[in-house]
């Protein structure tokens, strides 16, 4: 089994200066942080680990990739691949999905978002789920109703009845995220476009606002990743992605990003497919996956229609793409962002 990791870089196209914020349009892409590819045959499996995600995670999201690899070669099936990649991550506390999940304003609730798409058309999609470990099997079971995503107490106590076991995913490295969280709120310096949102009188928690939350703080590592993702290419030449977060760092209850929307966080077809992590409503905005997924079908490569993308995306807002096509895989990315690629 062959595998990359963040240290071994493959320079990326250099594209004509354009438009900054039209992907279909040629941008600069040399000053992107985070901008490699190669061409691979037969089975393929790339993982992020959240824009954002220290290089020093590639371990781990290597790990992934080779949990997705596995699976690839035991099954011959993209989905099974995909899924797997990202089950690997929503079990590692050190992802903000699954186990790892961010914890919201309230310094109680977990809410998470799933998402999962093949070549074939399938899509399927959990949305502010509760009380589950790995919201992307919930997703998976989504497929085989007559719906295409279930969304809050509907979609927890679904999962509750097909056997997922009825937990709070928290853990410490999540907990400290959150008092790092509200310290920053508390210094006014919220980022990603929050800092001037008065977050006390749109308070829509059950509970009151946690005012002596930031109390506790102290070091709380490097900040949490975004999102985590899985894209897969069978030997058969079909494609699958898988989606799982615990949402952007700071929300109101009920606040739905990207991942569970359909075109948005995740994109499959003939021609390959997309996973994005990053700004949640901007990426919405830009209907992100599916605008790289044209690229694709256009004619760009995995590495060049990621890189575009990244590279055209609001620079105030972070942004991280990857992704497989029939030829190789892409990633980029406008800030930081861990990585993992493996094949055989
Ligand atoms: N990109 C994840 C979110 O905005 O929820």
């Amino acid at each position: 089994m062959k595998s990359w990791s963040v240290c071994l870089l493959i320079p990326v196209l250099v594209l004509a200066a354009g438009c900054r914020r039209v992907a279909d349009q040629p941008v600069d892409t040399s000053q992107l942080p985070l901008a490699v590819g190669g061409v691979v045959p037969g089975p393929l499996a790339v993982t992020h680990g959240g824009v954002g995600s220290p290089p020093e995670w590639s371990t781990m999201t290597q790990e992934a990739a080779d949990g997705a690899m596995a699976q690839l070669v035991a099954t011959d099936d993209a989905l099974e691949g995909a899924l797997a990649g990202t089950v690997v991550m929503e079990n590692n506390p050190v992802f903000n999905a699954g186990t790892g999940a961010n914890i919201r304003l309230d310094g109680k609730t977990i809410q998470m978002d799933a998402a999962l798409m093949t070549s074939e058309g399938d899509f399927a999609a959990v949305a502010v789920i509760e009380r589950v470990k790995n919201p992307i099997l919930v997703a998976r079971k989504v497929l085989d109703t007559p719906h295409r995503m279930l969304a809050g107490e509907g979609a927890t106590r679904f999962a509750h009845v097909l056997g997922f076991a009825d937990i709070v995913p928290t853990c410490p490295e999540a907990e400290a995220k959150f008092h790092k969280r509200w310290q920053r709120l508390l210094d006014g310096v919220a980022g990603g476009g929050y800092d001037h949102f008065d977050w006390r009188r749109a308070w829509n928690f059950p509970g009151p606002l946690p005012e002596d939350a930031a109390r506790d703080g102290g070091p709380a590592g490097p900040e949490t990743g975004d999102t985590v993702g899985t894209v897969t290419r069978a030997v058969d030449g079909t494609f699958a992605v898988t989606l799982s977060t615990g949402g952007t760092s700071i929300t109101l209850d009920g606040r739905v990003g990207d991942v569970p929307i359909y075109g948005c966080g995740s994109y499959a077809g003939p021609a390959g497919a997309v996973a994005c992590t990053g700004h949640g409503e901007e990426i919405i905005r830009q209907m992100q996956a599916r605008t790289v997924y044209n690229l694709m079908a256009g004619g760009l490569s995995a590495q060049e229609a990621v890189a575009r993308a990244a590279a055209a995306f609001p620079p105030e807002w972070s942004v991280g793409l990857i992704a497989v096509d029939a030829h190789g895989w892409g990633v980029a990315a406008n800030r930081q962002m861990a990585y993992g690629v493996a094949s055989r």
